[in-house]
C-alpha cells in the first residue's frame, strides 16, 4: 500500500484493496502455493497469484461487496505478478520495489544466497528503469547482503535497463 501510494497517490479503491490482500493466500496455511509444487518460479506465482484472487473474491462477496468491484480486485491480484495494463502494472510495480525494499532481508534469512540471488534476479528484471535504479540505492542492515545484491543485479549481467 506505502508504495502504491507513492507511485499512483490518487489510485482507486479496487487497487487500494489489491495491494493490502494480494498475497493473502500465504496467509492461509492449508491453502497456501508451495514452490516445490511448481517445475518454473513462474508457474509458481501465477498459481500464487490466482490462489490469492479466488481467496479474496471469497471474502469479497461473502461481506456482500459489489460484483464490479470484486470482479476488478480479482482481476488485479491475478494480475499482480506480472502485470498487464496501467492500473495492475502499478500494482506489479509497486509490489516489485517493495520487495526490495522491506522484503529482502527476512528472505535472505529465510532462503539462503542461491534462493536469494534467484529471486533478486527474477523481480529486479520485473522493475522498470526508475525503480531499477531506486531498487540498487536501499541499504540493508546486513551489509553482506548489500553486497550481493549490488554484486548480482549491477556488475553480474542483469545490469541497470536490462
Ligand atoms: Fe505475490
Amino acid at each position: 500500500m506505502e508504495w502504491l501510494l507513492k507511485l499512483k497517490p490518487d489510485a482507486d479503491e479496487a487497487l487500494k484493496i489489491a495491494a493490502l490482500g494480494h498475497d493473502i493466500e500465504r496467509a492461509i496455511k492449508e491453502q497456501k502455493i508451495r514452490r516445490k509444487n511448481y517445475m518454473s518460479y513462474d508457474e509458481f506465482k501465477k498459481a500464487h497469484a490466482l490462489n490469492s484472487a479466488k481467496i479474496l473474491k471469497e471474502i469479497m462477496t461473502m461481506c456482500n461487496v459489489r460484483k464490479e468491484l470484486v470482479d476488478d480486485v480479482f482481476f488485479l491480484v491475478s494480475h499482480h505478478e506480472i502485470g498487464g495494463d496501467k492500473r495492475v502494472d502499478v500494482l506489479k510495480d509497486a509490489d516489485s520495489i517493495s520487495f526490495f525494499h522491506v522484503n529482502l532481508p527476512y528472505y535472505f534469512v529465510r532462503n539462503g544466497v542461491e534462493e536469494t540471488k534467484k529471486r533478486c534476479s527474477w523481480g529486479y528484471k520485473k522493475l522498470p528503469c526508475n525503480l531499477q535504479e531506486l531498487a540498487v540505492k536501499f541499504n540493508y542492515k546486513d551489509k553482506k547482503l548489500g553486497q550481493l545484491v549490488m554484486a548480482w543485479i549491477v556488475r553480474k549481467g542483469s545490469g541497470l535497463h536490462s
